[in-house]
């Protein structure tokens, strides 16, 4: 039996909304063991939420710098192998690159950087470290999103017709309205959040969630932002018109302002032959149409589901498995690549997912700014 990952936490305290489904999902599947941290920018908050969560204080530091330079005087067999980063945005880069040019394993938060620009510097970085490098997109890790990448792989629709993904949330609405509310979130911050908030903390989602599914890749967008006041710089809605490969067109929908809604992160791809709607909130549903024949509902764990889907599935059909055990399944497939062992492409998102994210989101603000123009993508 191969021994528990050495992993590392960077952000995620206690105040933090990512910080336990991290932590769970890195114990899920008994791979890991967290062994140092630095969950704050204040110490003493580190130290304070280590001995909450029964962590030895030991190796909780300052800062992510100490923590580089203190494991790396540790003997290999003792030091972190991997660490996760779960700060706010601005702190993504700086972390991860030292990080792999050190000579650790990362596992690290959307969006992957502040720019496009950044993005490929970290990518440099990665190619020398020879490191894994893994992308928490979450929703990749649902049993039925890798079903629909499966069975679209395996030509099911045929030629896809039609792409949309949409993503609404409405927790800016109480916000927005609000001159000093809205000047106190991190995520309306460029400084802290980068040059988007709604494209970049959830547009980048759908968009990531249509290049998983389909195998296609968008080539060409143009959209079209809300900022709701002159004074917010920082988008709170938005739609995108996308072209991908093979003539394939759709529409990706975001919003931080559809007031009422929760996470409604959903996928309805359609084709010649049959067509899928697959919502988060519903994960263990997938819906599959079929021309002139009645509606089916996959559901995850029965063998009809493809191994990648299969793969992601713990519990006999029917005991619901949700947002922690798809957290879990991209931890799973960090673990396999860290031990060197065979691994499927569609089990974590990776450092390329990373940057042509990162693409997407800028190019949306370049196609907004511009006045609403087609932009191209690599
Ligand atoms: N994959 C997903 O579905 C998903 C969902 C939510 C958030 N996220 C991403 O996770 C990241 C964090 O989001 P959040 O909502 O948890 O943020 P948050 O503001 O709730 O928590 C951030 C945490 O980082 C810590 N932190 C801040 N500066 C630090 C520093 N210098 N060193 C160490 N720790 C520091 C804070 O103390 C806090 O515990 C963001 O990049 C966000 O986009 C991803």
């Amino acid at each position: 039996m191969p021994k528990k990952i050495r992993l590392g936490i960077l952000g995620g305290g206690g105040d933090s909304l990512i910080g336990v489904l991290h932590r769970v999902a890195a114990y899920i599947n008994d791979n890991y063991e967290i062994v140092a941290a630095v969950f704050s920018p204040l110490h003493q908050d580190s130290l304070d939420f280590a001995k909450q969560i029964d962590l030895p204080v030991n190796r909780v530091y300052s800062d992510f710098e100490t923590l580089i330079a203190e494991e790396l005087k540790l003997p290999q067999e003792e030091r972190i192998q991997v660490c996760s980063v779960q700060t706010p945005n601005f702190l993504h880069f700086p972390m991860a690159k030292k990080l792999l040019e050190n000579g650790f394993h990362v596992i690290c938060e959307k969006p992957m950087t502040m720019t496009y620009e950044e993005a490929k510097m970290l990518q440099e970085a990665h190619r020398q470290s020879g490191k894994v490098f893994a992308l928490t997109h979450t929703y990749t890790g649902y049993p039925m999103a890798r079903q629909m990448r499966e069975m679209i792989k395996n030509g099911e629709l045929g030629r896809i017709h039609k792409v949309d993904a949409r993503y609404y949330q409405g927790w800016i609405n109480p916000i927005i309205h609000d001159e000093a509310k809205r000047a106190s979130v991190w995520r309306l911050d460029p400084k802290k959040a980068g040059i988007s908030s709604c494209m970049g903390d959830i547009g980048v989602h759908a968009f990531n969630m249509l290049e998983f599914t389909t195998g296609l890749k968008v080539r060409s967008l143009l959209c079209d932002f809300n900022y709701m006041y002159d004074d917010n710089p920082m988008d709170v809605d938005g739609t995108v018109l996308v072209r991908m490969d093979k003539h394939v067109k759709g529409v990706i929908r975001a919003s931080q302002v559809a007031t009422g809604e929760e996470n409604g992160l959903a996928i309805r791809i359609y084709g010649e032959k049959g067509g899928f709607v697959w919502e988060q909130e519903n994960p263990n549903f997938l819906y599959y149409f079929t021309e002139g024949q009645p509606l089916q509902v996959y559901k995850p764990g029965h063998p009809y589901n493809s191994e990648l889907s299969l793969d992601g599935t713990k519990l006999p059909p029917g005991h619901p498995e949700g947002i922690f055990d798809a957290m879990a399944n991209i931890y799973l497939g960090a673990a396999k690549a860290i031990r060197g062992e065979v691994y499927d492409a569609g089990e974590f998102p990776t450092m390329e997912d990373g940057v042509r994210g990162m693409h997407f989101i800028e190019s949306t603000v370049h196609s907004h700014q511009q006045g609403n123009v087609w932009i191209d993508l690599d």
